[in-house]
């Protein structure tokens, strides 16, 4: 009985010890689909302004799918380091997360290499523009701002494809001008006052205000603040929107010439 346990763990130990010492460069990780959905929700909150919507660079980041490191990694062993290796990352992931966004990369990796065409990149517009319209003028929302005949008229033309998904998940920046955030500070028996946020954190909020005043507040828990970020849609739009949504108002609005 006693030898029998131990024999089972010497083995467990074994193919533990030999699946870690083969892991090399050569060695394919198979991509876990739920680890690689959890790594996608890391990736989505933490690299994508950098590294990109579909991992292969902006032009804050490099690509990861080019990445040797990342080719290299198994179950996060170089990522980690890879990341700490440069100060542009702030904090590194936790070892659980690490895992995960390796799963997600290499399966990255995996559909970059079956969609791979020598003459276009991966096709974005795989939707259903039909689909993508309802979904701007109902469940997405998009017209409460936009207009297909207003400020959204021929942006297909204005954007490729991939730039066009890239602008509509993050809107902000790209050498157009920033939509300012508005903020209304109302101190405790005071009158509120209102303007464009131009400094927020835990101790102070400032702002200038409509007569182009610049007016600061130290935070107590009676001021109150309240932000309208013109952007909001946009950020909770990433928790909630499906590929398929996503790919089916790319779609329409590529169709927007
Ligand atoms: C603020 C922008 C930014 C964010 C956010 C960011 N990165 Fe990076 N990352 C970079 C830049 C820039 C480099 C290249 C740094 C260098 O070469 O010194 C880089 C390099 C890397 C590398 C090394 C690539 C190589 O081949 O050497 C890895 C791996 C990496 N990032 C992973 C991540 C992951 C995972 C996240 C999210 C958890 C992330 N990064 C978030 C900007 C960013
Ligand atoms: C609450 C308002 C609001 C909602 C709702 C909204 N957006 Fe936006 N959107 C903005 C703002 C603000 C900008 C940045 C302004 C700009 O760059 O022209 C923007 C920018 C964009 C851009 C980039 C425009 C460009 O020329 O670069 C696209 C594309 C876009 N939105 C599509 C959508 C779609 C599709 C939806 C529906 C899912 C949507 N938006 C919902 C406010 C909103």
């Amino acid at each position: 009985m006693r030898r029998h346990a131990a024999g089972i763990l010497l083995l467990t130990l074994a193919a533990a010890a030999s699946g870690r010492g083969q892991a090399g460069p050569n060695d394919r990780q198979r991509p876990d689909p739920d680890a690689a959905a959890r790594g996608r929700n890391v990736y989505v909150a933490r690299c994508i302004n950098c590294h990109g919507l579909d991992v292969k660079g902006t032009e804050n980041g490099p690509s990861l799918i080019r990445s040797v490191a990342v080719l290299r990694d198994f179950e996060g062993s170089e990522i980690g380091p890879a990341m700490a290796a440069t100060n542009v990352h702030a904090a590194n992931l936790a070892e659980a997360e690490r895992v995960d966004v390796s799963h997600f990369l290499k399966l990255q990796i995996e559909t970059t290499a079956r969609n791979r065409n020598p003459m276009e990149p991966p096709d974005v517009l795989t939707g259903n523009a039909d689909a993508g319209r309802a979904w701007f003028n109902g469940e997405g929302g998009c017209n409460a701002c936009h207009s297909a005949i207003g400020d959204l008229a021929g942006i297909g033309g204005r954007y490729r494809p991939s730039d066009l998904q890239q602008r509509f998940l993050f809107p902000r920046g790209g050498g157009r001008p920033e939509t300012p955030t508005l903020v209304t500070v109302t101190p405790s028996g005071g009158a509120a006052v209102s303007g464009t946020l131009e400094f927020l954190d835990d101790f102070v909020v400032s702002l200038t205000d409509a007569d182009g005043a610049y007016r600061s507040f130290r935070r107590t828990p009676e001021l109150v603040v309240e932000t309208e970020d013109p952007y909001q849609a946009h950020w909770d739009l990433l928790d909630r929107i499906t590929d398929d949504a996503l790919h089916d108002v790319v779609t329409y609005l590529e169709t927007l010439k």
